[in-house]
């Protein structure tokens, strides 16, 4: 499993990776206040197998939300095999022994009852559906979350909170672009160059939350092939390149990179074929250099629309346009032929240093 990134889901189509209840938890404590008194949606996300409907049915009542819903997607390995939660709804249940597999959505808007003892599971889903304001029931199609029944769920919400299919992602995140929805979710560091994620980032629309280039471990179904370890009768596997992504105000994007080296033309090479010099470690950037450099990925991370300009990632045979496609290789087309080398072998994203009026 070791090898099976998230990129190689992509490709497979394979997207049933179930996300740790740590690594949500670690995430969303950077935002509590941000979900309070919230809606919130997480719209890729079978109830009994989705840490974050758990979390956010642990923490409803810390957080106050007015509500959460969660909807699962039909053809899920393991959407509607839950049978005993429809025994609180005979007719479902009825519905659901015809139909083996059925999409369904799980409202929640009261959690109660709340044993100090632990010896109530707020995570309990069958226990919540059974309070008066909680309910769950069949959806008309597959849960697609491009699906008309699952955007009027979206446009009720205010805050949606997941991890999408990774095969979808591009998709996913224009349609929370397009219902103007604030966001919380997981990907992979290789959307960072996807032509229509650099533009939102540029735009301001979408950055990178806490959680930056990580490796998870992530639940996967009993039919995987491969996978890393078991615990507790389930497989886990290990995925590098997981970065959260948010439109939600982080700490972070406000913090001011501290810059200490001088800029030298001796050590900072220009690239021939674009007027930007190379930097290849973010911690390097110069602190007197207004200029276009090139930077790694990781600057994201550090990204503070203040203090840099995003131009953009260079592209083409050229590689002075400054377009946001990557070339074939998956990487920039700038060259430096100083120093024996020949070409930078490494992707960069072009940036520039904002001036600040003194
Ligand atoms: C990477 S998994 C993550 C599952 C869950 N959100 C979590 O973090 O544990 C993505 C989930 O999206 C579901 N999915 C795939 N295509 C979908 C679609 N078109 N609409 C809604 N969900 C979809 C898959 O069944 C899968 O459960």
């Amino acid at each position: 499993m070791a090898n099976r990134s998230l990129g190689k889901a992509k490709k497979d189509k394979n997207d049933e990776f179930y996300t740790q209840l740590v690594d949500i938890e670690k995430e969303l404590s950077n935002y509590t206040e941000q979900l309070r008194g919230k809606v919130i949606f997480c719209n890729c996300d079978d109830p009994f197998e989705s840490n974050f409907f758990k979390h956010f049915a642990m923490s409803f009542n810390q957080l106050g939300l007015k509500k959460l819903i969660a909807t699962c997607y039909n053809p899920s390995p393991i959407a509607g095999t839950q049978l005993a939660l429809f025994d609180v709804n005979p007719h479902l249940k009825k519905v659901m022994t015809k139909n083996t597999k059925h999409a369904y959505k799980i409202e929640i808007t009261e959690v109660k009852d709340y044993n100090e003892d632990g010896s109530i599971d707020l995570s309990d889903v069958e226990y919540l559906v059974k309070h008066n304001g909680n309910s769950i029931k069949l959806l008309e199609g597959s849960g697609d979350f491009r699906s008309q029944e699952c955007i009027e769920l979206l446009k009720e919400s205010d805050i949606v909170v997941t991890n999408p299919p990774f095969s979808l992602f591009l998709e996913y995140v224009a349609q929370l672009i397009k219902y103007d929805k604030k966001f919380i979710i997981m990907g992979n560091m290789n959307s960072l160059h996807k032509k229509e994620i650099f533009k939102l980032i540029k735009e301001n629309k979408l950055w990178t939350g806490y959680g930056f280039n990580l490796t998870c471990e992530f639940f996967m179904p009993d039919h995987y092939q491969k996978w890393d370890r078991i615990e507790n009768g389930k497989k886990i596997g290990k995925v590098p390149a997981i970065t959260w992504f948010t439109n939600l105000d982080t700490h972070k994007r406000h913090e001011e990179m501290i810059l200490w080296k001088k800029y030298s033309p001796e050590e900072f090479l220009k690239y021939d074929n674009l007027d930007a010099i190379e930097v290849g470690k973010v911690s390097e950037i110069p602190e007197d250099y207004y200029g276009m450099m090139g930077v790694p990925d990781t600057f994201l991370e550090k990204f503070n629309p203040d203090q840099f300009e995003l131009i953009g990632i260079p592209t083409g045979n050229s590689g002075k346009e400054i377009g946001v496609t990557k070339n074939y290789r998956g990487r920039t087309d700038i060259s430096l032929t100083r120093n024996r080398k020949t070409s930078c072998p490494y992707s960069r994203i072009i940036i520039k240093r904002k001036k600040h009026e003194d």
